[in-house]
């Protein structure tokens, strides 16, 4: 499909507009307090078709349904256990994704032929405008060409998607920028199948024992992670990126920098403002600072679509471990990276 994207304001009039696109079946992208969505009408599954479509994305890997009101968890899923209704009132809306048992109604184009469904209530008031003015629930994985970091500012919408939805509301730069915490409701124990803002500490606080989909933390070609989502290769850069990690981090990164500079490499470094002043500044990418990680989280898919757009034959990074939000900050480096770290 060739369409002329119309770039919207998150203006009330706008939002109207956008509304109608849903109501009639077509595609519009909105910024969440994660990253930017890709919406369509989740219950017509020819809207979820075009979303796979429009994203160049595997049909088997299901999209997340965003609701405005918690009476919609119970029209499209079942047996809702209360530990479900402890995390809805405690993080919606917010940065977290329940998987229940799916209803009838949700038609397999949603969820990838699966027999649950994957629901979050968003906390960006663009989003709630939204699914409520449109009146429909909203199927909406990130708004990037499979394979590509997650767009968090519609410009990054605009590069992957244009031509192939009808519009995006513009609502400036996310502020979590990393994707939402999933949690599996559906077996003995919770599990989380993707880490986020939401951290298993703070859901153990509520509801007692949350395990980790395995694979998350022993990345094994032979198991599949729970997520469909999560075994593909996301967010590559076209660069080589490595994580470096050494008692000196700087002075290492410094010595492979100045190797690959000699070689003819274009190289750029990924490092927090603080630490920039060791490197040279035609080429450190800065990612947030060392003492905030929503800094961190904010900045990094921009900085690897920088490394992108610069041409980054080599990517060396320092690791973001130490925040409350570090595991899935480095979870997604980690992955952008295809594991490949550096230990001095
Ligand atoms: O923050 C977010 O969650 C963003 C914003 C737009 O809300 N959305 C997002 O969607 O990240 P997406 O499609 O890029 O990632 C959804 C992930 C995939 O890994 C998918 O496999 C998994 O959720 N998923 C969806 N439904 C599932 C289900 N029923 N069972 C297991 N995993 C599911
Ligand atoms: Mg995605």
């Amino acid at each position: 499909m060739e369409t002329e994207t119309k770039l919207l304001s998150d203006s009330s009039q706008d939002i109207d507009i956008a509304a109608d696109i849903l109501k009639n079946g077509g595609l519009v992208a909105f910024p969440t307090e994660t990253v930017y969505g890709l919406g369509g009408n989740a219950l017509n599954p020819s809207a979820s078709q075009h979303i796979y479509a429009a994203k160049g994305r595997p049909s088997d890997n299901p999209l997340i349904v965003h609701i405005a009101d918690t009476a919609a968890v119970y029209e499209l899923a079942e047996n809702v256990p209360d530990i479900a209704k402890t995390l809805m009132e405690a993080f919606w809306p917010g940065p977290l994704t329940i998987i229940l048992p799916k209803k009838e109604i949700v038609p397999d184009a949603t969820t990838g032929g699966l027999k649950t469904v994957a629901i979050r209530m968003p906390s960006h008031p663009a989003a709630l405008e939204l699914i409520k003015k449109s009146g429909v629930y909203i199927a909406a994985p990130s708004a990037n060409t499979s394979g590509r970091p997650s767009p968090t500012t519609a410009e990054h919408v605009m590069t992957d998607l244009n031509g192939k939805i009808e519009a995006v509301i513009d609502g400036g730069a996310v502020g979590i920028g990393i994707e939402s915490t999933i949690v599996d409701l559906t077996g003995k124990v919770p599990t989380i199948l993707r880490p986020g803002f939401i951290t298993k500490k703070m859901l153990e606080h509520l509801i007692g024992k949350v395990q980790v989909d395995p694979t998350l933390t022993h990345p094994d070609p032979n198991m599949r992670p729970l997520a469909p989502g999560m075994k593909y290769t996301h967010y590559a850069p076209a660069g080589e990126l490595y994580i470096v990690e050494a008692d000196n981090v700087p002075e290492k990164i410094n010595e492979l920098y100045r190797k690959k500079k000699f070689e003819g490499f274009r190289v750029k470094i990924l490092a927090p403002q603080e630490h920039a002043h060791y490197y040279d500044d035609k080429d450190v990418i800065i990612v947030g600072s060392t003492t905030d990680g929503i800094t961190v989280s904010a900045r990094l898919y921009s900085a690897l679509r920088e490394c992108d757009d610069l041409g980054a034959e080599y990517i060396y990074s320092e690791s973001f471990k130490d925040y409350e939000i570090g595991g899935a900050i480095m979870n997604r480096l980690l992955k952008a990276a295809g594991h490949k770290v550096i230990y001095v």
